[in-house]
C-alpha cells in the first residue's frame, strides 16, 4: 500500500477543498433510551421490517464512545466531519449537550464539524404529510444553530428528502413505511420546505455556509426504443429533478408543481423559500440506474420489491463489478453525473460537494474499497478539471453501522466495527486513505 501510494497519490484539488467522512445519527449513536422515540425506533420494532431483526438500541455506541470516534478521525488526518443531529435528541433534555461536546472534541483534534440537522430520524409525533412539520422543522434549526453555531461554520439542512420519500413514504420500504406511491408527493414538499426554512433560520443565527445533501445518479435508458427513453426520463425527475430544480431553478419540473399541495399561488410562495441561495451543495453519489418501460411486474432491486404500477422498470447493469451489496460501481458516471449538472444548472449551481460516496463490502483488508475510493476520487477530479466546481470528497462511512432496512449486514466503514465488543479496527482503506492525506502534504 505504501508503495503505491507513492506512486499514485490522491489529484490534486484546489486549495480548501475538503477532505471528509460522514455518518448518520441513527446509524452509529444508539442510546435511544437517552432520547425521545422516532420514526425509525417504531418501525424497526415492527417484526420484518429490517432484514436481519436488528434495531438500532446500541448500534455503534457513538453516543458514549465518542471521544474514540474523534480520535480516529484525527488520526485519519481528515478536514473534517460530516455527522448528523438526532432532532429527537435535541428535543429530549440534556440532548444538545451530546452535540455541544462532539462538536468540542472534534474542534480540539483539528477536525471542522459539518452536522446535518435531519438524517431521516423524525420524532415519532410528527408526520412529513404535515406541512406543520416543515415550521417545526425551522424553529428545530434556530435550536441547534444558537447552541453551535459559534463554533460550526458549515451546515447542512436535509440528508437525501428523495430517498426518505420514496423508501419511506412511497415504497415503504423505510421508517414511516407508508405505501402511498405517488400520494408521497407532499412529503417531498414539505421537506423542501422545511430546507428553505431552515436556511432562513440559521442565516438569522449568522450562518453562511449552507447547504443540503441530495442523493442523485444518472439514469441510463435501457435501450433507445422511446418507451424506454420515456420511463427512464421519468425516472430521472423522480431522483434528480424533482429535488435539484425548486433548489437550483426555483420551479417543479413540468407537470410536478401541480400535484403538490397549495398549487397554485401556495406552491408559487413556497418556491420562494425553497429556492433560498445556498452556498454549496451537496451530492451523494452511489451507483447511476438503469430504466426501461415497466414490464407488468414486481421488481427486486437493491433490496427493494418496486411494485408493478410503476412507469418504469429498473434493470440490471450488466459488465460492472457490484459491491457486496449488489450496487455497481461505476466511478465515470459521477464524472457524467456532475457535468451533467453543471450543463442543466449554469451558474445556478452554487459549488459541489460530494456529502457521500462509499461502498459495502465484507473484511477488513478490503482492496475493493481502496479501488472503489481511488476511482472515484480520480472521476471526481475529471469533473472539476472539466470546469464542475467541486470543493469537497466525504467517505460514507466512518464506521460499519446500521444500514436501515439492511441492518447490520453493510459494512460501508473504513473503521470495522465487532457488534459484540463494539471494538473498532482500521480497515486497509482507512491507512490507504490515511496515508494519501498525510501523502498530500
Ligand atoms: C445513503 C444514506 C446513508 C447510507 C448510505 C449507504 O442513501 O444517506 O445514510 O445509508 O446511503
Amino acid at each position: 500500500m505504501i508503495a503505491r501510494m507513492a506512486t499514485n497519490p490522491l489529484p490534486q484539488f484546489p486549495p480548501g477543498f475538503l477532505w471528509g467522512v460522514s455518518t448518520s445519527a441513527h446509524q452509529i449513536e444508539g442510546a435511544v433510551q437517552e432520547r425521545d422515540p422516532s420514526v425509525w425506533d417504531a418501525f424497526t420494532a415492527e417484526p420484518g421490517r429490517v432484514k436481519d431483526g436488528s434495531t438500532a438500541a446500541v448500534a455503534c455506541d457513538h453516543y458514549h464512545r465518542y471521544p474514540e470516534d474523534v480520535a480516529l478521525l484525527a488520526d485519519l488526518g481528515v478536514d473534517a466531519y460530516r455527522f448528523s443531529v438526532s432532532w429527537p435528541r435535541v428535543n429530549s433534555p440534556g440532548g444538545l449537550d451530546f452535540y455541544d461536546r462532539l462538536v468540542d472534541a472534534l474542534c480540539a483534534a483539528g477536525v471542522r464539524p459539518i452536522p446535518t440537522l435531519f438524517h431521516w430520524d423524525l420524532p415519532l409525533e410528527l408526520d412529513w404529510l404535515n406541512r406543520d412539520t416543515a415550521e417545526r422543522f425551522a424553529e428545530y434549526a434556530a435550536v441547534v444553530a444558537g447552541r453551535l453555531g459559534d463554533r460550526v461554520r458549515k451546515w447542512i439542512t436535509l440528508n437525501e428528502p428523495a430517498e426518505h420519500t420514496l423508501l419511506g413514504h412511497a415504497l415503504g420500504a423505510h421508517a414511516p413505511g407508508r405505501r402511498l406511491l405517488f400520494d408521497a408527493l407532499p412529503v417531498a414538499h414539505h421537506q423542501l420546505l422545511a430546507h428553505g426554512l431552515a436556511v432562513r433560520a440559521l442565516r438569522a443565527a449568522g450562518a453562511d455556509d449552507i447547504g443540503i445533501a441530495n442523493s442523485h445518479g444518472p439514469t441510463w435508458a435501457a435501450s433507445r426504443r422511446p418507451e424506454d427513453v420515456e420511463a427512464a426520463d421519468f425516472y430521472d425527475l423522480l431522483l434528480n429533478r424533482l429535488f435539484a430544480d425548486p433548489l437550483l431553478l426555483g420551479r417543479y419540473p413540468d407537470g410536478v408543481g401541480e400535484l403538490m399541495p397549495g398549487h397554485p399561488e401556495g406552491v408559487e410562495a413556497d418556491l420562494k423559500v425553497i429556492a433560498e441561495p445556498l452556498d454549496w451543495y451537496g451530492i451523494n453519489y452511489y451507483q447511476p440506474t438503469r430504466v426501461g418501460a415497466p414490464q407488468g411486474t414486481e421488481i427486486e432491486f437493491g433490496g427493494l420489491t418496486l411494485p408493478a404500477e410503476l412507469p418504469f422498470s429498473v434493470r440490471e447493469l450488466e459488465g460492472y463489478p457490484v459491491t457486496d451489496f449488489g450496487w455497481a460501481v461505476v466511478p465515470e458516471a459521477l464524472t457524467e453525473l456532475l457535468v451533467g449538472f453543471r450543463e442543466r444548472y449554469g451558474d445556478r449551481l452554487p459549488p459541489v460537494v460530494i456529502t457521500e460516496n462509499g461502498c459495502s463490502y465484507e473484511g477488513i483488508d478490503d482492496q475493493e474499497r481502496i479501488a472503489f475510493l481511488d476511482g472515484h476520487v480520480r472521476a471526481l477530479h475529471r469533473a472539476s478539471e472539466q470546469g464542475v466546481d467541486v470543493r469537497g470528497y466525504f467517505v460514507w462511512s466512518l464506521l460499519d453501522n446500521f444500514e436501515w432496512a439492511e441492518g447490520y449486514a453493510r459494512r460501508f466503514g473504513l473503521v470495522h466495527v465487532d457488534y459484540d465488543t463494539l471494538e473498532r479496527t482500521p480497515k486497509a482503506s482507512f491507512v490507504w486513505l490515511r496515508d494519501a492525506l498525510r501523502a498530500r502534504g
